[in-house]
Protein backbone atom coordinates (compact mmCIF):
# COMPACT_ATOMS: atom_id res chain seq x y z
CA UNK A 1 0.00 0.00 0.00
CA UNK A 2 1.33 3.64 -0.51
CA UNK A 3 0.38 7.04 1.12
CA UNK A 4 -1.09 8.97 -2.46
CA UNK A 5 -0.71 12.93 -2.73
CA UNK A 6 -3.77 15.01 -2.36
CA UNK A 7 -5.05 17.47 -4.82
CA UNK A 8 -5.54 20.78 -3.09
CA UNK A 9 -7.81 23.56 -4.47
CA UNK A 10 -6.99 25.14 -8.08
CA UNK A 11 -5.79 21.89 -9.69
CA UNK A 12 -7.39 20.88 -12.35
CA UNK A 13 -8.18 17.12 -11.59
CA UNK A 14 -10.51 18.52 -8.92
CA UNK A 15 -12.95 20.47 -11.35
CA UNK A 16 -13.22 17.88 -14.30
CA UNK A 17 -16.01 15.04 -14.42
CA UNK A 18 -14.34 11.60 -13.72
CA UNK A 19 -14.25 9.18 -15.95
CA UNK A 20 -17.12 5.60 -14.96
CA UNK A 21 -14.80 2.24 -13.89
CA UNK A 22 -14.64 0.10 -16.56
CA UNK A 23 -13.81 -3.14 -14.65
CA UNK A 24 -14.11 -2.59 -10.83
CA UNK A 25 -12.42 -6.19 -10.41
CA UNK A 26 -8.88 -4.65 -11.84
CA UNK A 27 -6.38 -5.57 -9.61
CA UNK A 28 -5.40 -1.78 -9.96
CA UNK A 29 -8.79 -0.97 -8.95
CA UNK A 30 -8.49 -2.38 -5.68
CA UNK A 31 -4.89 -1.37 -5.46
CA UNK A 32 -6.32 1.94 -5.38
CA UNK A 33 -8.84 1.54 -3.09
CA UNK A 34 -6.59 0.33 -0.51
CA UNK A 35 -4.24 2.78 -1.23
CA UNK A 36 -6.70 5.82 -0.78
CA UNK A 37 -8.07 4.13 2.34
CA UNK A 38 -4.49 4.24 3.80
CA UNK A 39 -4.68 7.83 2.21
CA UNK A 40 -7.42 8.87 4.16
CA UNK A 41 -6.52 7.46 7.54
CA UNK A 42 -2.99 9.19 7.22
CA UNK A 43 -4.49 12.14 6.60
CA UNK A 44 -7.89 12.13 9.25
CA UNK A 45 -10.37 12.50 6.71
CA UNK A 46 -13.48 10.96 7.19
CA UNK A 47 -13.92 10.21 2.77
CA UNK A 48 -12.02 10.69 -0.10
CA UNK A 49 -12.60 10.53 -3.71
CA UNK A 50 -10.62 9.22 -6.56
CA UNK A 51 -9.97 12.43 -8.26
CA UNK A 52 -8.18 13.67 -4.87
CA UNK A 53 -5.13 11.11 -5.56
CA UNK A 54 -4.96 12.47 -9.00
CA UNK A 55 -7.36 9.32 -10.28
CA UNK A 56 -10.14 10.97 -12.44
CA UNK A 57 -12.65 7.93 -11.77
CA UNK A 58 -15.81 7.07 -10.54
CA UNK A 59 -14.58 5.40 -7.16
CA UNK A 60 -15.39 6.78 -3.53
CA UNK A 61 -14.68 5.72 -0.24
CA UNK A 62 -16.86 6.73 2.54
CA UNK A 63 -18.26 5.42 5.78
CA UNK A 64 -20.35 2.45 5.92
CA UNK A 65 -23.63 1.61 7.22
CA UNK A 66 -22.15 0.26 10.40
CA UNK A 67 -20.10 3.27 11.52
CA UNK A 68 -17.23 1.86 12.38
CA UNK A 69 -15.56 1.06 9.03
CA UNK A 70 -15.00 2.41 5.82
CA UNK A 71 -16.19 0.84 2.11
CA UNK A 72 -15.47 1.45 -1.59
CA UNK A 73 -18.64 2.85 -3.72
CA UNK A 74 -17.53 2.26 -7.61
CA UNK A 75 -19.81 4.50 -10.21
CA UNK A 76 -21.98 5.31 -7.51
CA UNK A 77 -25.51 7.47 -8.22
CA UNK A 78 -27.43 8.95 -5.62
CA UNK A 79 -31.03 10.54 -5.03
CA UNK A 80 -32.42 12.64 -2.67
CA UNK A 81 -35.21 10.17 -0.40
CA UNK A 82 -37.65 13.15 0.40
CA UNK A 83 -37.12 16.78 0.18
CA UNK A 84 -35.39 17.44 4.08
CA UNK A 85 -32.23 19.34 3.76
CA UNK A 86 -29.37 19.85 6.88
CA UNK A 87 -27.18 22.44 7.26
CA UNK A 88 -23.75 21.34 8.64
CA UNK A 89 -20.11 22.72 8.39
CA UNK A 90 -17.82 20.08 6.44
CA UNK A 91 -14.54 20.40 5.27
CA UNK A 92 -12.19 18.77 2.59
CA UNK A 93 -8.88 17.74 2.36
CA UNK A 94 -8.57 19.21 -0.62
CA UNK A 95 -9.11 22.71 0.96
CA UNK A 96 -6.97 21.98 4.41
CA UNK A 97 -7.60 24.04 7.66
CA UNK A 98 -10.90 25.19 6.01
CA UNK A 99 -14.65 24.85 6.94
CA UNK A 100 -17.91 25.85 5.71
CA UNK A 101 -21.37 25.33 6.27
CA UNK A 102 -23.14 23.50 3.51
CA UNK A 103 -26.43 22.39 2.29
CA UNK A 104 -27.50 18.62 1.98
CA UNK A 105 -30.17 16.07 1.67
CA UNK A 106 -30.67 14.72 5.17
CA UNK A 107 -31.39 11.26 3.53
CA UNK A 108 -30.11 9.99 0.16
CA UNK A 109 -30.36 6.58 -1.80
CA UNK A 110 -27.21 5.47 -3.20
CA UNK A 111 -26.39 2.49 -5.85
CA UNK A 112 -22.93 1.63 -6.59
CA UNK A 113 -20.53 -1.38 -7.20
CA UNK A 114 -18.43 -2.42 -4.08
CA UNK A 115 -15.03 -3.72 -4.41
CA UNK A 116 -15.77 -6.82 -5.29
CA UNK A 117 -17.84 -5.55 -8.28
CA UNK A 118 -21.14 -6.73 -7.05
CA UNK A 119 -24.28 -4.20 -7.00
CA UNK A 120 -25.01 -2.29 -3.96
CA UNK A 121 -27.97 -0.28 -2.76
CA UNK A 122 -28.89 1.74 0.42
CA UNK A 123 -29.95 4.58 1.65
CA UNK A 124 -27.58 6.93 4.02
CA UNK A 125 -28.74 9.26 6.69
CA UNK A 126 -27.11 12.28 8.57
CA UNK A 127 -23.84 12.63 8.32
CA UNK A 128 -23.10 9.21 5.90
CA UNK A 129 -25.19 11.00 3.64
CA UNK A 130 -23.50 14.55 4.28
CA UNK A 131 -19.76 12.58 3.28
CA UNK A 132 -21.54 10.40 0.33
CA UNK A 133 -23.05 13.64 -1.28
CA UNK A 134 -19.44 15.81 -0.89
CA UNK A 135 -17.52 12.63 -1.93
CA UNK A 136 -19.62 12.53 -5.01
CA UNK A 137 -19.81 15.78 -5.58
CA UNK A 138 -16.13 15.41 -6.66
CA UNK A 139 -16.92 13.08 -9.46
CA UNK A 140 -18.78 15.67 -10.54
CA UNK A 141 -15.53 18.04 -10.67
CA UNK A 142 -17.26 20.18 -7.50
CA UNK A 143 -15.64 20.96 -4.43
CA UNK A 144 -17.93 22.41 -1.29
CA UNK A 145 -17.38 26.01 -1.37
CA UNK A 146 -19.73 26.39 -4.63
CA UNK A 147 -22.49 25.09 -2.64
CA UNK A 148 -22.11 27.59 0.56
CA UNK A 149 -25.43 30.21 0.56
CA UNK A 150 -23.63 32.42 2.95
CA UNK A 151 -19.76 33.07 2.67
CA UNK A 152 -19.88 34.33 5.92
CA UNK A 153 -19.83 30.61 6.66
CA UNK A 154 -16.77 29.88 5.55
CA UNK A 155 -13.38 30.20 6.76
CA UNK A 156 -10.22 28.39 8.74
CA UNK A 157 -10.75 26.00 11.03
CA UNK A 158 -8.66 27.86 13.97
CA UNK A 159 -11.02 30.74 13.50
CA UNK A 160 -14.21 28.68 12.62
CA UNK A 161 -14.12 26.26 15.63
CA UNK A 162 -16.41 27.93 17.89
CA UNK A 163 -19.19 28.44 15.90
CA UNK A 164 -18.97 25.53 13.92
CA UNK A 165 -18.88 23.49 17.28
CA UNK A 166 -22.08 25.51 18.36
NI1 LIG B 1 -13.57 16.74 -0.27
Amino acid sequence: MAILKIARMGHPVLISPAQPVADPNAPEIRRLIADMAETLADAGGVGLAAPQVHVPLRLVIVPAADGQSLEALINPVIEPEDETTEDAFEGCLSLPGMLGRVRRWARLRYRAQDIDGQPVEGVALGFRARVIQHECDHLDGRLYPSRIADFTDFGFVEEMRQRAAG
